[in-house]
């Protein structure tokens, strides 16, 4: 039996990084997934390799900030699978702009990707799931949400913000069985890392996680017991720079 056998499972940010790798690591272990993200080709490019695979995708073209289309994207998932298991808020945007010269704009930008998008699909998932007994939410964090690096004010308000929504989300939601949980990762080769492959650099601390090394962690979350929560895991390269110690 695998470990997630017939889970119907949202994954925002699917079409790339760290969406596709977990995506495609709960469909190898048996779970029904749900592709969003904004890129209608890239989402049918990873529905085929899952298909292909053996595996069972949807792929449900969604801009997260557009709270009509997270409505739709869980009436889907729901008309397409009749529940859902699983919803992991993955979808994200970098930010790398100096405080003084950051417009209201992009801040904007950043914060309704990183955290409102995280508040609308919570509330669509958790309609779902305190009619059917229970579920997981699995949210994106980062080491940023303990450590910013320099000019991340968007960035690292979003992923420390996204903390205190997991824990009022779970908090709340222990009466419907609904369980939420973070994932911090630390440098990962994705989009956010472009160009930069998965494994050692020119010195240890250019070394860089594979997408799958993360997405190990999601099925580990989702795989354990509905009453035991891994609240919080982070996971980073062991020479990550400036976050474990000082230089
Ligand atoms: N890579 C790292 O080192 C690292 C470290 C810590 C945390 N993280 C977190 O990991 C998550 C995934 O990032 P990644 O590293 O995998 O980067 P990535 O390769 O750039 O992927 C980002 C994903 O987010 C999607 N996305 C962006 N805006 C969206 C929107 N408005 N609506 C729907 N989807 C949207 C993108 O898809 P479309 O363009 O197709 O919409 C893409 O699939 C983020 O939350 C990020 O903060 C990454």
């Amino acid at each position: 039996m695998k470990q997630l056998q017939d889970r119907v499972a949202i994954v925002t940010g699917a079409s790339n990084g760290l969406g596709r790798a977990i995506a495609e690591a709960f469909a190898a272990e048996g779970a029904k997934v749900v592709l969003a993200a904004r890129r209608k080709d890239a989402l049918e490019e990873v529905a085929a390799g899952i298909a292909k695979a053996g595996g069972t995708a949807l792929v449900v073209p969604t801009d997260v900030t557009k709270e009509a289309e997270v409505v739709a994207l869980f009436a889907k998932t729901k008309d397409a699978f009749g529940r859902l298991d699983i919803l992991v808020n993955n979808a994200g945007v970098p930010s790398s702009t100096p405080t003084e010269e950051m417009t209201l704009e992009f801040w904007q930008s950043v914060i309704d990707v990183n955290l409102t998008a995280v508040f609308l699909c919570s509330r669509e998932a958790i309609k779902i799931m305190k009619g059917q007994g229970g579920g997981r939410i699995i949210n994106m964090g980062s080491i940023s949400a303990r450590t910013p690096r320099p000019n991340s004010a968007g960035y690292t308000t979003t992923k420390f913000a996204v903390e205190g929504l997991t824990r009022a989300l779970t908090f709340d939601g222990r009466q419907y069985g609904v369980v939420a949980s973070m994932i911090h990762p630390g440098s990962t080769a994705t989009g956010f890392v472009q160009g930069r492959p998965a494994g050692p650099g020119k010195t240890p601390q250019e070394y860089v996680m594979s997408p799958h090394d993360v997405a190990r962690i999601a099925v580990l979350m989702c795989a354990l017991p509905p009453e035991v929560n891994l609240f919080e895991a982070t996971i980073l390269p062991n020479h990550q720079p400036s976050f474990i110690g000082r230089g």
